[in-house]
């Protein structure tokens, strides 16, 4: 499946296709903008139908990752890597470790200008390959004094979300007998399946993977088929799996309030937005809702501010949702139009934010 929304226009300042010398397959970096300065994010180690989707997804998600820098007042520009595997490829352990090192490679060709971390199908551990080709890649395991897995500050940033869109929709924070369904239990749903069990709420959770069934009976929560989880009856829908779930096609079926969750690019097009919003059903921006992971590991790795501030500062994602949903009430438009202006204001106007340019 691939990620989807933002614009297709073709409008990233660089993108390189590598045939991997080493791994023989197809190592892609869209560096979208270094406005704000040096472009930050993920790299997804993924299978696809055709080279050219994950091309098209690389495309998307490091145009996303502008807008998410942006929104969260950062002084980076968004970036995204890709490696794209062909359908039915099995990586042996050496491939593997040749194809992080073409995309170290690769990053490194960019002299600075992207700095990259892990995204879905990656580890920490994969990080300290890539950094052996190149400074200029992040999200290091603690062992070594990095970050770690971006998961968990991811995962308390999309937490305070779901709060904010909780008090926005049933005017409480408090998730104690709320209905929640949680699709994906990776990294980041995991975590949120568990901080939402904790809460006490009602929980529903879903994978393709079969075995993460187990988790749902250790919490205590429902199983639902991944082909079924979007329809499920509940009071909040968390995408936590890959991005394009909300289509013309699947919005009428949805039988939730609201949807808030960290799962990128879930809008199949920005006019589901507003697809949305005339059937009643609140959905939360994934690119403001989703930065918690991006915060902490820019705040901590590059600017040198304790992780306990930056922890701080990721829960504040919660309030600028808040601020989001506010605006968006008052003028009658959507979250997401409120949203992208916020992003867009400070892309167009970098100088009055703190922002640099690149080279920083
Ligand atoms: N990890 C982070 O810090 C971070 C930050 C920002 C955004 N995100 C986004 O959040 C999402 C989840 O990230 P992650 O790090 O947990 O990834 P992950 O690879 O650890 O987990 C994804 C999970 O989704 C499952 N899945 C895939 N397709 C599915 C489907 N159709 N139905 C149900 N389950 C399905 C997979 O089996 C896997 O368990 C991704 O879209 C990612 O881009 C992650």
């Amino acid at each position: 499946m691939q990620d989807s929304t933002v614009d297709t226009a073709f409008d990233h300042e660089r993108v390189v296709l590598h045939h991997g010398r080493r791994s023989g397959l197809p190592v892609i970096a869209a560096v979208h903008s270094t406005t704000l300065g040096n472009a930050v994010g993920g790299a997804r180690l993924w299978t696809y139908p055709h080279w050219r989707d994950g091309l098209t997804d690389a495309l998307r998600l490091s145009a996303a990752m502008s807008l998410k820098n942006a929104a969260a007042g950062l002084a980076h520009g968004g970036g995204k890597a890709v490696i794209a595997l062909p359908p039915g490829t099995v990586l042996s352990a050496e491939r593997r470790e040749a194809v992080l090192r073409d995309l170290g490679d690769l990053v490194d060709s960019l002299g600075g200008a992207f700095i990259v971390g892990e995204d879905v199908g990656m580890h920490a551990e994969d990080m300290l390959i890539v950094r052996e080709q190149t400074p200029w890649a992040d999200c290091l395991p603690t062992s070594v004094g990095g970050i770690g897995e971006p998961a968990e500050p991811t995962s308390v940033g999309v937490y305070a979300a779901i709060e904010a869109t909780a008090r926005q929709v049933f005017g409480t924070a408090d998730l104690n007998g709320r209905r929640a369904c949680v699709v994906g239990l990776g990294q980041v749903g995991q975590r949120l399946a568990r901080r939402l069990a904790a809460a006490g709420a009602k929980l529903t959770v879903s994978d393709i993977d079969p075995a993460r069934q187990a988790i749902a009976g250790e919490l205590g929560a429902d199983w639902t088929e991944p082909g079924q989880a979007l329809f499920t009856e509940t009071d909040l829908l968390v995408p936590a799996a890959l991005g394009g779930i909300l289509t013309p096609d699947t919005v009428p079926r949805l039988r939730c309030a609201a949807i808030v969750g960290p799962a990128n690019n879930q809008l199949s097009d920005d006019a589901v937005a507003d697809t949305l919003a005339e059937r009643g059903v609140l959905w939360a921006p994934d690119f403001i809702v989703n930065a918690g992971g991006v915060i902490y590991g820019v705040e901590v790795s590059l600017d040198g501010i304790s992780p306990e501030a930056a922890l701080s500062d990721v829960r504040r994602i919660g309030d600028r949702l808040a601020s989001v949903f506010t605006r968006a009430e008052r003028d009658g438009v959507t979250p997401l139009a409120t949203a992208l202006a916020d992003a867009i204001a400070r892309l167009t106007d970098p100088t009055g934010n703190g922002a640099h340019a690149f080279p920083p």
